[in-house]
């Protein structure tokens, strides 16, 4: 059958992931001389060099052998607005809250303010290799609109939502339930699933919402079941016990939010690190996901996620930079911590199974592994290009490194945004280190 549309090929180490590879290891597709087609902004296939270029010998092909071509990073879990306070010193969370994160999220009330940060923001997220983020923006309105425009004009999947918070904050950061309700139903009529959008309903947490206003954030999303709840839960040892004496009566902290219904197959809570076994079964249950952001966990002294014990109970898993707590933009960097936060607890995490959580893991749970994460055909054409050799410290390292595994160990631990040579979202190059060479 003739194409319709023009096909585009590149050349390079394709790796991608059919499942969690510390399931099945058949779940690993590595191609060391791979070609991936691109059409329509869509995967068209992918396979070895030889056996596919044979079939499409009139496609021009971008060279990039001895780079590595994975699917698009997704960072489960981001700050827009604290873009410009990562690195604030000295405190640990609500503190941070206080003293750093409450006086940079009043300025976004103002949305040329906003719109300037939204941009720069996409821009850090693309030139880091993430082609798909869970963000929260700030109790105003204007700061979903801005960061919407800069997502929507850059084509980036991002799950995105007006922060709820009606207690416990500055009085002028403050809505009302009925207020956040009202704006976030305005809201999701507006950018829910327009391009590549979708909303996320997110009170702060639990410390910043009354009981009214958890109930009507389950409520809206009730109402609209293919949104998201996107919340905070089990960072901080003083933030638990504030949440129990704020919730008498409530068994736990997973449990307030269980109360009024919002633990959900829809529910991204972010961190997770102090759960008991009855919460992570909990979440388990309700097909929850976790964000895992071991930057933020260590730069807030917040604790240790324990990886292992949540992947038993069932809980899905994101990664997330959680910037401006995390202290980086880039995934590569967000697993390189992760792996020193499972080293901590005596537990591992291997080069591909930290790759499928930044890739396809990542999407399915977000429930966005039909449309991005893997390089099946009909699937956005999503995916970064790796430099194995983007520092002095990476090439000395890989320096008669031949084995592959080795090889992607040392790039996730060596490797930021230098290692990041060209991202491509939905087939297009919308960053590019240097310019591509032809074939
Ligand atoms: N808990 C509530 N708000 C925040 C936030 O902005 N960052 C982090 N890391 N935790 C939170
Ligand atoms: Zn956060």
């Amino acid at each position: 059958m003739a194409l319709m549309t023009p096909l585009h090929a590149y050349r390079g180490i394709l790796l991608d992931y059919t499942g969690d590879p510390a399931v099945h290891d058949a779940a690993v597709r590595l191609e060391e001389d791979g070609l991936l087609l691109v059409s329509d902004g869509k995967i068209h296939a992918r396979g070895g060099y030889r056996e596919l270029s044979a079939s499409y010998p009139d496609v021009p092909v971008v060279d990039y052998r001895g780079k590595l071509i994975v699917p698009g990073f997704v960072d489960g879990h981001v700050h827009y607005p604290q873009a410009r306070m990562i690195a604030a010193y000295g405190e640990q969370l609500l503190e941070w809250l206080e003293r750093y994160t409450f006086p940079t999220e009043r300025r976004f009330r103002d949305p040329a303010y906003a719109a300037e940060v939204a941009e720069s923001f996409v821009a850090e997220l693309l030139r880091h290799g993430t082609t798909t983020a869970v963000a929260l923006c700030t109790v105003h309105p204007e700061s979903v609109d801005a960061l919407a425009e800069a997502a929507l004009a850059r084509n980036l999947r991002l799950l995105l939502g007006k922060v709820w918070m009606d207690r416990n904050a500055p009085a002028d950061l403050c809505d009302t339930a009925e207020r956040a309700y009202t704006d976030s139903k305005q809201l999701i009529a507006r950018w829910h699933e327009r391009g590549r959008l979708h909303y996320a309903i997110t009170p702060r947490f639990a410390p910043t919402s009354t009981p009214a206003q958890l109930e009507a954030a389950a409520t809206l999303w009730r109402e609209h079941p293919t949104t998201y709840l996107h919340t905070h839960l089990s960072e901080n040892q003083a933030e638990i016990d504030w949440v129990l004496s704020l919730f008498p009566g409530r068994k736990s902290y997973t449990d307030v939010y269980d109360h009024y219904g919002l633990v959900t197959s829809r529910s991204i809570f972010a961190h997770g690190v102090h759960l008991t076994e009855a919460e992570l079964a909990r979440l388990g249950e309700q097909g929850s996901t976790l964000a895992f952001c071991p930057t933020a966990n260590l730069f807030l002294g917040s604790g240790l996620f324990p990886f292992r014990q949540v992947r038993e109970a069932k809980v899905r898993v994101v990664l997330g930079t959680d910037v401006g707590a995390g202290t980086t933009f880039s995934l590569l960097g967000t697993l390189s911590e992760a792996y020193k936060v499972l080293q901590l607890q005596g537990q591992s995490l291997s080069p591909h199974q930290g790759l499928y959580l930044a890739t396809l893991g990542g999407a399915a749970a977000l429930d966005l592994d039909p449309v991005v994460g893997n390089f099946d055909s009909g699937k956005d054409a999503d995916f970064v290009v790796l430099d194995f050799h983007a520092t002095p410290a990476l090439q000395l390292r890989l320096t008669d490194c031949e084995d592959i595994n080795e090889r992607l160990f040392a790039l996730i631990m060596l490797g930021d945004d230098r290692a990041v040579h060209a991202t491509y979202v939905a087939g297009s190059a919308a960053y590019l280190a240097a310019p591509p060479a032809g074939q």
